[in-house]
Formats: C-alpha cells, structure tokens, sequence
C-alpha cells in the first residue's frame, strides 16, 4: 500500500498516561476563553449526558471507554464561540459522539429546532432557506434530520487544475466557487488509529503528525462550526489543546450484542471470550504504516476465539449467534476479491513500479489498522459512492483545465482540498469501531444501515456473497 504522505501517531503519551494527562487538562479551567471574550456568549444546549453505562443500538449495546467522563465542564462541552455551539453539539458524547437522525429528531422536537446544531449556518441544507416557522425550519433541515448531513462550504484552491462548471442543488447553494457539500459528521472517538483526518483528508498535512492536524482541524471547527474570530481563536488555543487530549482518550465499541450476548465475557459452554468492547480496544495497540506490507492482512482478531465455533442447528442460538460473527471476521480477514477501478489505489504503482490496475485483496487491504479498521496510513480512495446520484443531494459537475474531461458527482471529496481533477470523488478510509451505534454509512449517510453497506459492497466488488456469508458479515461489523 502506498502512503502518500507520511503520517505519524500522536506523540509520547502513552495510553495509560493519557487518561491522567486528560484528567489534569480537564482540571484546568478554560481561563482566556472564559475571561476575555468581547462578544458575548450565548447559552450552550444543555450537553447530553456522558455516557455513562451502557447505550441501547439496533443489535445491542455500545459503551465507551473511560466510561463516564470526569466531567462535562472541559473545553470540549464548552460554548467555542457566540452561537451557542459547543463541540458536543455535533460529537455529542450520549450518540456515539456523531449525531444519528434519530436522535436528531429527538433534539428538534425537544427545542422546535432551537438547539444549536440546527443553525442555519452549516445545519440546515442552506442558509438563506426560511426558518421562520418550526415547519420551515424542520424542512429546511431535512439532510441533517434524515441523514444526520452538515452542510460543508469549501473553496478549491486557486490553483486547481479543474473548474466547477456547474451545481445543481435544490437548496440554493449553487456556488461553483464555495462548494456546498453534504457530510456525516465523523465520531470523535477512537481517533487514535487515525491517519487521515476528516473525510477528504484536508486537515492532512503533509510532513505534520495526526496529533498537529487534530490540532489544526479544532482550530478550524472552532472558525466554522462556531463563526469565531480570529481573535477569540488566540484565546481559546489552551481549549484547544485541552479537547483535542480529550477526544483522543475517548474509545467508543459494541459491548453487547442482543443476539449473541456479552462481546467481552466468556460464551456459553465454556468458550474463550471475545476481546470485542471499548476496554479491549483501549489497550489496541497502532503503529503507523502497520500492515502495509501485506494487501492481505489479517485485521480483526476481536472474535478470534468464535471463528472456529462449529454449529449445528440444536446449538443454543447465542451461540450460533456468535459463530455468525466469527465467520463474518474470517471473511472480512480472508475472503479475496479482485479491486478494481478504485482511483488512490489501482491507479498507483506498486512496489517495484508493478501495476495494479487489477488486485486481489479483502476487506482488510484498505481497512487494514488491527483490530480498529481505518487505514494505517494516509489513504483516500474513490469506490464510487459520490459517482451514484442520491436523492437530496446535488449534482456538482468539474471539468479538467487539461483534458476538458468532466466528472458529474455528489461531492467532489479529496479534490476540493487538494485542487486536483484525479482526486475527485476520494474520502478516507473509515474507522469500522462502534458501527453500530452510528448508522447511516459513509460520507454521505447513503448506506441506512450495516445491511446497506455490505450490498454496496457486494455490487461493487461482485462477491457474490451467499445469503448466510451476508448475514455474517453485518453481524461482525454489527458487533465491533
Ligand atoms: C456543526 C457541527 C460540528 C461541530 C460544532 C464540530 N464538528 Fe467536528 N466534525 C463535524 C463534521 C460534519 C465533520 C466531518 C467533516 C468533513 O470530513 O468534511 C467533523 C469532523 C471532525 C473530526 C475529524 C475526525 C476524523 O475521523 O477525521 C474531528 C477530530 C472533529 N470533528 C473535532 C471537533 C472538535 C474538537 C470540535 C469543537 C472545537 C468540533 N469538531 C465541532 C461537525 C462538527
Ligand atoms: C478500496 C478500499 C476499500 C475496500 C477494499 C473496502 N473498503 Fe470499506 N470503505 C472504504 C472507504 C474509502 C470508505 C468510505 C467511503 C465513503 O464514505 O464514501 C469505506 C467505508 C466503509 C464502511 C462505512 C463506515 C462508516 O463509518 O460510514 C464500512 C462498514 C466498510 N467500509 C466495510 C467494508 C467491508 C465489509 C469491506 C469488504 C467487503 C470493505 N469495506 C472493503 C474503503 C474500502
């Protein structure tokens, strides 16, 4: 696998030294950005509640890891600028810290629309629509509360090979020059087996560690999500620092799994526990660039003790339960498939300059960090999700200054970052942790459920999956 720019992990903090160094982060207060603000600070949303135990989801429970944060008055809950919005808003800590359409729902029913993710600044499908009634305000937020979408406004470099010849949207923010795209709002979990950060990686530098880029990426949430000033921004950096050592010791996994009981504890008739849950994953170790040498890794080893259940149709059902998840693991680590016209990757020589315009891997050749999912280096890709037209969605049509080629998609992706046509329609690798707590899927919300995301990838790559390896793979992915 190539890496196309070099990614380090976070710095010396060891993981049992985090939650200390969090704690003392924690402990101090936001001192400038409490004290010294010119413009005066609106209430906050009440911040949900941390998570504490156990949260239900469609197949079971997901928890966190520490499991309640020591408190709720870091910077990270704290109002960032004068709109109201905290970090919370978005990555609220009781929803898996993304926000889901359900919950959404709940939050605009609660407050008809007044809690803060609902402004009209990056919350609604455009800012000049009406929001005067509650009625106009809930359809004007109709991608944020079916999708769980924020509107995303960004501006291709001046010097981009390409020109946005035409937008489509049916909200009226047709700008070809500050493109409005339309994305979920990636979890502030697990994020140290990160390596590209945000869904197009433009907060990737290259050269610059993933711990500066988180930096640099709260900065910028601050400017965006918050409409900060630049001074206000000085004055919060202590806070800054502080919710980026926050968000990187939060671990978010499935712990319990209706059908096949505890992810952690021993199974029925004496079998090895699986090593699923947040706490296992906190002790996951990551290194960067780790399993790059191999387009076939094994990666998941979380149901390793399950992937050899043998079942018959008298086996108690947990238990068949969980042998449903073994196998999917096994399939994930193991079931090869050809990979092809996959731009970032069969578009880039490999080693020894061999093509690999065709290559047989797995699931695991682009979700390759153990145990976590996300690829162990900086990686974007395009599978085509932003090539298919989705309902709501707009239409953004680019045109090579070269070829004079043109490329019809949803969302440019990587492009609109990095300025160039053959980026277009490239997003990041995903974390596959805590799934289930999280749905719909991909960038764009596209995939409603696990269920969703498998025929995707069915079609995409021909597996030609049997019913019962189908079932298996959404019950392992259901269950991380
Ligand atoms: C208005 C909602 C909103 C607010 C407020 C918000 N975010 Fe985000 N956040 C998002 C969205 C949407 C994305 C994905 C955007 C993209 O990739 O284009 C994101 C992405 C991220 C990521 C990248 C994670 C990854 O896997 O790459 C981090 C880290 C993050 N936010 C941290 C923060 C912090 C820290 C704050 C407070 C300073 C904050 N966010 C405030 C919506 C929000
Ligand atoms: C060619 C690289 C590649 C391969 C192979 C691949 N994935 Fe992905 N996967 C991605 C990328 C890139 C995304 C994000 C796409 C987007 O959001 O548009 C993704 C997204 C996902 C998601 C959604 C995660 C989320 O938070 O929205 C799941 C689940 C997933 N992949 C599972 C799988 C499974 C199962 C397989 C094997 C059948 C697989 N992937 C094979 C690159 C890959």
């Amino acid at each position: 696998m190539s890496s196309v720019i070099t990614a380090d992990r976070v710095p010396a903090i060891t993981r049992g030294l985090l939650s200390l160094a969090v704690a003392a982060l924690l402990a101090t207060p936001l001192a400038a950005g409490a004290g010294s603000t010119t413009v005066p600070r609106v209430k906050q949303d009440p911040p949900s509640t941390p998570p504490a135990a156990n949260f239900p989801d469609k197949t079971g429970q997901w928890a966190n890891f520490p499991a309640a944060p020591p408190s709720q008055t870091g910077p990270f809950f704290a109002a960032l600028g004068a709109n109201g919005r905290t970090c919370a808003t978005c990555h609220a800590p009781n929803d898996a810290w993304t926000a889901t359409p359900g919950a959404l729902q709940k939050r605009f029913a609660a407050t008809n629309g007044a809690d803060a993710i609902f402004l009209g600044l990056d919350g609604t499908n455009c800012p000049t629509l009406p929001t005067a009634t509650v009625s106009q305000h809930q359809a004007a937020s109709s991608l944020l509360l079916t999708s769980g979408l924020i509107r995303v406004e960004l501006t291709p470099p001046a010097s981009a090979d390409f020109t946005v010849a035409s937008v489509s949207n049916p909200y009226g923010c047709g700008s070809t020059t500050a493109v409005s795209v339309y994305r979920r709002i990636l979890a502030t979990t697990n994020l140290s087996f990160l390596s590209t950060v945000m869904w197009d990686g433009r907060e990737t530098a290259a050269g610059s560690t993933v711990y500066a880029d988180l930096i640099r990426q709260a900065t910028d949430a601050v400017k965006n999500h918050a409409a900060a000033t630049q001074s206000e921004l000085a004055a919060d950096a202590s806070g800054i620092t502080a919710s980026v050592g926050f968000e990187l010791g939060q671990y978010t996994a499935q712990q319990v799994d209706t059908a096949a009981g505890s992810l952690t504890a021993p199974a029925p008739g004496g079998l090895v526990a699986a090593t699923g849950g947040a706490a296992n994953l906190a002790q996951q170790p990551f290194t960067a660039g780790e399993n790059n040498a191999s387009l076939t890794p094994t990666v998941f080893t979380v149901f390793k003790p399950w992937e050899s259940i043998a079942v018959t149709a008298s086996s108690p059902a947990a238990v068949r339960a969980q042998a449903s998840i073994g196998r999917g693991e096994s399939l994930f680590n193991s079931m090869p498939f050809t990979i092809t016209n996959v731009a970032g990757l069969n578009d880039v020589p490999g080693p020894n300059g061999a093509s690999r315009k065709t290559l047989v891997g797995t699931c695991g050749t682009c979700h390759n960090s153990s145990n976590a999912g996300s690829h162990s280096s900086v990686l974007l890709v395009d599978e085509g999700q932003a090539h298919r037209a989705v309902a709501g969605l707009p239409s953004i049509t680019l045109v090579s200054n070269t070829t004079k080629a043109t490329v019809t998609v949803t969302d440019p992706g990587a492009a609109l970052a990095t300025g160039k046509f053959a980026d277009i329609g490239k997003f990041k690798v995903p974390t596959l942790r805590g799934l289930a707590a999280r749905a719909p899927y991909f960038h764009d919300g596209s995939a409603r459920s696990l269920d969703d995301v498998v025929s995707f990838y069915n079609t995409r790559f021909n597996l030609n999956l049997s019913a019962t390896q189908h079932a298996d793979l959404v019950a392992f992915l259901s269950a991380l």
